[in-house]
């Protein structure tokens, strides 16, 4: 299978700023104890949801500021499930964005629902005004981005959403930890869906997803929902699929879990040292709004930018790899061409989408590496390279 964007390749040894970098001294201290507690679980052979998945889904849950997590086997998953379990179906519709990875949408419309695309705001997240547009009778759920790890304007949504009862489905894939108003990403809405993708900055060694939840009935049905239906070993209550975590992810999940406060106050702090030093390039590159109840992450640090693609080549010739998160808005991709939506129907998604360029903000990188992309940055716009 080929992957484009979102692939998990090792760092170009040509590029002396790295756009990922999955190993740290760190990861590499925690190497030891998972092998060891993979090596218990291997002599007592609970390979499916055995203790160890339910350690990881405790302190996953804990994380999210949520009563249950559900250890599924994909973010995208995370989502199929839960709009199942909230009933959505055919002649459903579902509010989401299209500025974003393509999976929340799929996940719509393999459940047979229809996706309804609504504009993003200046944060690059849902803008509460489109939402409230948009919403109708039809509306089954919301689907929320917090993108990037910004969380999305929960409070105005929230209310938009509470008005007409209408559930919010939270994609925090990209935003594990994340708060809005002090509460936690994931725990906000009726069920949070988080990805463990190794790009994330909470991630396993291969596939692996979460579904948070405060409702007990649903936490139940999600279970039920991963696992074929099953309310116990022989007796089917619905058709479902296999989408379970596996054990061994769970235990590497687990670690991950113990590191992230790290990996979090990292970006952070790589996020405020391109903020201070690419503000006074406003006109022609624009950095993420982070609005004052937002706790952001900074799984990406994507910025708007004139001559996106004369810069984007300059870092790159300069060794800095950088990418764009995401080229093509979802209803422009051909999968989505039964949907209808024509170019220009969501105008700030379609502009964004030209502009917004993603540069190196993982854990790993050195304070003179981010100074370094800055310079470069500055040199091209203030001495015209083009
Ligand atoms: C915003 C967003 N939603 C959903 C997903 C899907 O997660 P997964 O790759 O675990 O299925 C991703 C991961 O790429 C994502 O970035």
């Amino acid at each position: 299978m080929q992957y484009k964007d979102n692939s998990v390749q090792n760092a170009q040894p040509r590029y002396r700023v790295p756009f990922v970098s999955l190993r740290s001294a760190q990861k590499d201290k925690q190497f030891d104890t998972i092998l060891k507690r993979i090596r218990e679980m291997y002599e007592n052979s609970q390979f499916i949801l055995g203790p160890q998945v339910e350690a990881f889904e405790q302190s996953f849950a804990q994380l999210a500021g949520c009563a249950h997590a559900v250890g599924v086997n994909s973010g995208t998953d995370a989502m199929i499930l839960a709009l199942r379990a909230l009933g959505v179906g055919a002649g459903d519709e579902v509010i989401t964005v299209a500025n974003s990875f393509i999976a929340s949408v799929s996940a719509v419309s393999l459940c047979g629902a229809t996706p309804v695309l609504v504009d993003v705001a200046a944060d690059y997240n849902m803008d509460p005004d489109a939402l409230e547009k948009a919403i109708n009778a039809k509306t089954k759920a919301v689907i929320v981005v917090h993108l990037t790890g910004m969380p999305c304007r929960m409070d105005r949504i929230e209310e938009i959403c509470a008005a007409v009862k209408v559930p919010i489905i939270e994609d925090a894939a990209q935003a594990v930890g994340a708060t809005w108003d002090g509460k936690r990403v994931g725990g906000i809405g009726k069920v949070g869906c988080f990805s463990l993708h190794p790009l994330k900055n909470l991630h396993v060694w291969g596939d692996g997803g979460v579904a948070t939840t405060n409702d007990p009935d649903l936490a139940e049905r999600l279970r039920k929902e991963r696992n074929h239906g099953l309310k116990n070993r022989d007796e089917v209550e619905f058709f479902s699929f296999n989408s379970r975590l596996d054990s061994v992810q769970a235990i590497v999940g687990l670690s991950a879990v113990e590191m992230l406060p790290d990996v979090i106050a990292q970006r952070r702090k790589n996020a405020a040292l391109y903020d201070s030093r690419l503000r006074s390039l406003k006109g022609y590159l624009e950095i993420p709004v982070a609005d004052p109840k937002a706790f952001a992450t900074y799984h990406l640090y994507v910025v708007a930018a004139e001559r996106r693609e004369a810069l984007r080549d300059h870092l790159d010739k300069s060794g800095v790899e950088t990418k764009i998160h995401y080229p093509i808005p979802a209803h422009l991709q051909e999968a989505a061409r039964a949907l209808g939506i024509p170019r220009g129907s969501l105008p700030v998604t379609e502009a964004l989408a030209n502009k917004i360029l993603s540069l190196p903000i993982h854990e790993n990188l050195q304070e003179s590496q981010i100074l370094e992309v800055c310079d470069l940055i500055e040199h091209f716009y203030q001495r015209g390279i083009a």
